[in-house]
């Protein structure tokens, strides 16, 4: 044990001493804060020790007198730990989780979360309830905005880089977070994707897709875990013992302490596990939750439950001390207040940068016919800007964003307008925007205005239009079944296609859409997802060719929405779809007969892949991968090779590759995905210009549940694929003794 952790727990074992049952509870018990007012019943909360952190108060007065409080008027002085949802961004908003996830790039996601940090610190919150590591497959799940893709490795690399950033290098320093990996376990499978759902995951793929990035979060160093809402395979996590005490703290060792999620505990009633609160607190705290969110059932039960003997008052011991070791580790007793200086009105130059940065590395350029993009102010010297979503300051800052500052936000139109001014002032030719909205929302049906959408496109000599959905399409407990745009957008599409002039389509969206219908309709298509506040800058840049697109799908993009759940890493089934088996039902015959023989696995009525793999993105130029090496060819389980690779630029401009290493293991004891990624790297890379890119795979990193459900990594031939995106065909293998 370390001098630091000894001390601390000699401190956490002289706090015991010195409680009462009735503070103990206290310290288990969150509540809300009350919007920048301390009101009597709050402070006498405080007092009186009834409370151990609070959720929801980000004024930095008010957070600093509900510490003093605490610090010097309850009987311990213990002081409160103020929670927060600090997503993507505080005040200065970056691009959407899944957005983020699409730049591949874990340092980037650091210093997001870092400035973030930094923001909301500044008010006093000093615990944010991210990252969100539920891996999400079913995109018409709202929450797939806050998620990190639907990859296990990925997910788990910018999990773990984002705690790092929350938490800093020193979680003591005042711009420290404490991070929360939620919502353990399994929240991203909710049937239907349909919030707050029940899910069903068998054990192995629990351990082999949901678990890694919570555990990669956890190694990070991530010192707090919140529960999640659903019900895993009849029990609810927020009483799931396996997964919290079982997995997360015997079998990982975790240290810090788990918060329910909001209201989560009562809930067990209403799922139907639990006769009432009190059983519901009973059931929470045995399983391993020590933080009730808002439910009162700790509070409330916690202590009659102790007297009746059916809870012991070590395991509530046992709780208080995670508790208390996560606000010692925090600082807060050495330094409860806020000291901070200075508004957060006007964010430093710097977070904007940081906001421009993420947002410009974020943008995924799906297609790009004839070069249309980068666009040339002096070829395309008319733009008209369409779309409900080209001047909205709020929408494309996403869900999450009760913080963020919509004033901040720099818009698409405005930054095309003064790119355009800029290029005018050059002396070439007098740039021109035009704007129409077009429909007033994303979800409107009235094409009154779309007539006015034709003229300018005819104006035009290139249309940007910007759809997808607004941020309430997405997000907690906004969840949808039809992925293709909503309202009129397709119809606004098809009418501007009419007019012949090239059409860009920029998709702001929280969630992968189903695309199939429009994407022949447009030219260039660039999938922004919601991109922050400075969503404007890094589109325009991007659209100009300032800088060249670098995002990668974190996530797989279905044709249509019946698709779905589609993605890479699935398994290949006795019958796989190929192209010579596939037969779509407008070439069936008439009166075909109907017979299974030959059949293979997939849908009639759409071609069986997606309409976008995982890891795809083109850029402004080209790349060619040659020179796949595997060394050495043979390993023991504990051994590692080297996959190493060439890559070119074979285009005339720079511009990054990520490079993003598969592997499969063909034959199992158990049978395993077609693909996994194991490594990736964003490459930039100069016209011309090549580099040999090495990745080092151990033996142990093939892991998988076996049959027994232990960790196993066996003998056998592994295949290795390296490329531009999950269908790369470039392929070596290496054998495992
Ligand atoms: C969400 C959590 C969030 C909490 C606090 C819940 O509804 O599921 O992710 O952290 O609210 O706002």
């Amino acid at each position: 044990m370390t001098e630091e952790r000894s001390a601390v727990d000699v401190r956490i074992r002289e706090l015991l001493h010195q409680m009462t049952l009735t503070d103990k509870i206290g310290q288990l018990n969150q509540i809300m804060g009350a919007e920048g007012r301390v009101t009597e019943e709050l402070a006498h909360q405080v007092r009186s020790g009834l409370v151990g952190s609070l959720l929801n108060e980000v004024d930095r007065p008010t957070v600093n007198e509900l510490q003093r409080i605490a610090v010097e008027e309850s009987r311990l002085g213990i002081p409160l730990l103020v929670g927060r949802d600090v997503i993507h961004g505080f005040r200065t908003i970056l691009p959407i989780p899944l957005g983020q996830a699409a730049a591949w790039d874990p340092d980037l996601v650091r210093r997001g979360a870092r400035m973030a940090a930094r923001e909301a610190s500044q008010q006093g919150v000093r615990w944010t309830f991210a990252p969100m590591v539920d891996i999400c497959r079913d995109p018409r799940w709202g929450r797939v905005a806050e998620c990190l893709g639907e990859d296990p490795h990925l997910a788990g690399k910018l999990a773990a880089a984002m705690v790092r950033g929350f938490q800093g290098e020193d979680l003591a320093r005042p711009d420290s977070l404490a991070a929360c990996a939620k919502h353990f376990a399994g929240y991203g499978a909710s049937e239907a994707g349909r919030d707050y759902n029940s899910t069903n995951i068998p054990e192995r793929e629990l351990r082999s897709v949901h678990l890694p990035p919570f555990r990669a979060a956890l190694q990070a160093g991530a010192c707090t875990f919140m529960t999640s809402f659903c019900d895993l395979d009849g029990i609810p996590a927020s009483a799931n013992r396996v997964l919290m005490t079982g997995i997360l703290r015997e079998e990982w060792g975790f240290d810090g302490f788990v918060v329910s999620d909001w209201e989560s505990i009562p809930q067990l009633c209403v799922h139907g596990l639990c006769a009432d609160p009190r059983e519901a607190a009973r059931t929470a705290s045995r399983a391993g939750v020590d933080v009730d969110m808002m439910g009162r059932a700790y509070l409330n039960h916690l202590a009659d439950l102790v007297a009746a003997g059916e809870l012991h008052e070590a395991q509530i011991d046992l709780m208080v001390s995670r508790v208390l070791r996560v606000k010692l580790r925090l600082g807060l007793f050495e330094h409860p207040y806020t000291e901070a200086e200075g508004s957060l009105e006007e964010p430093p130059p710097a977070h904007l940068d940081m906001a421009y940065e993420a947002a410009a590395k974020s943008v995924v350029l799906l297609k790009n016919d004839h070069g249309l993009l980068p666009l040339s102010p002096e070829r395309s010297s008319r733009i008209a800007v369409i779309g409900p979503l080209a001047r909205e300051p709020r929408e494309q800052l996403g869900t999450w964003i009760f913080d963020g500052d919509p004033s901040l936000s720099i818009t698409p139109l405005e930054a095309i307008g003064a790119r355009m001014a800029a290029a005018s002032g050059g002396g070439v030719r007098p740039g021109e925007v035009r704007y129409v909205r077009g429909l007033d929302t994303t979800r409107s049906r009235d094409r009154t205005d779309i007539p006015a959408t034709v003229d300018a496109a005819r104006w035009s000599d290139v249309v940007v239009l910007c759809l997808g959905e607004e941020s309430v399409l997405s997000g907690e407990g906004h969840c949808r079944t039809d992925l293709s745009l909503p309202g009129a957008q397709e119809a606004l599409i098809r009418a501007i296609r009419e007019t012949g002039t090239p059409v860009v389509l920029v998709v702001l969206a929280g969630r992968p859409l189903a695309l199939d219908g429009v994407v022949d309709q447009v030219d260039a298509l660039l999938m922004a997802w919601h991109p922050g506040t400075m969503a404007g800058p890094a589109l325009a840049d991007l659209l100009f060719g300032e800088i060249a697109p670098s995002g990668r799908l974190p996530i797989t993009f279905p044709r249509v929405t019946g698709q779905i759940p589609i993605y890479y890493g699935h398994r290949m089934t006795g019958r796989p779809p190929s192209p010579e088996t596939f037969v779509h039902m407008d070439d069936l015959p008439r009166g075909a007969s109907q017979h299974s023989a030959g059949a293979a696995s997939y849908h009639l009525d759409t071609h069986y892949t997606p309409l976008f793999p995982f890891g795809f993105g083109l850029t402004y130029t080209s790349f060619a991968y040659r020179d796949l090496r595997v060394t050495p060819s043979r390993i023991p389980p504990d051994g590692t090779v080297e996959v190493s690779v060439e890559v070119e630029n074979t285009g005339e401009r720079a511009g990054v590759e990520v490079v993003q290493l598969y592997i499969r293991d063909p034959v199992a004891s158990v049978t395993r995905p077609v693909r996994e990624l194991k490594g990736f790297r964003r490459v930039p890379l100069e016209a011309g210009e090549r580099r040999t890119v090495t990745f080092a795979l151990q033996a142990a990193d093939l892991a998988f549940p076996g049959q027994d459900m232990a960790p196993v990594v066996e003998a056998g031939l592994i295949q290795v694929w390296v490329g531009g995106d999950s269908r790369a065909n470039l392929e070596a293998q290496f054998e495992v003794i």
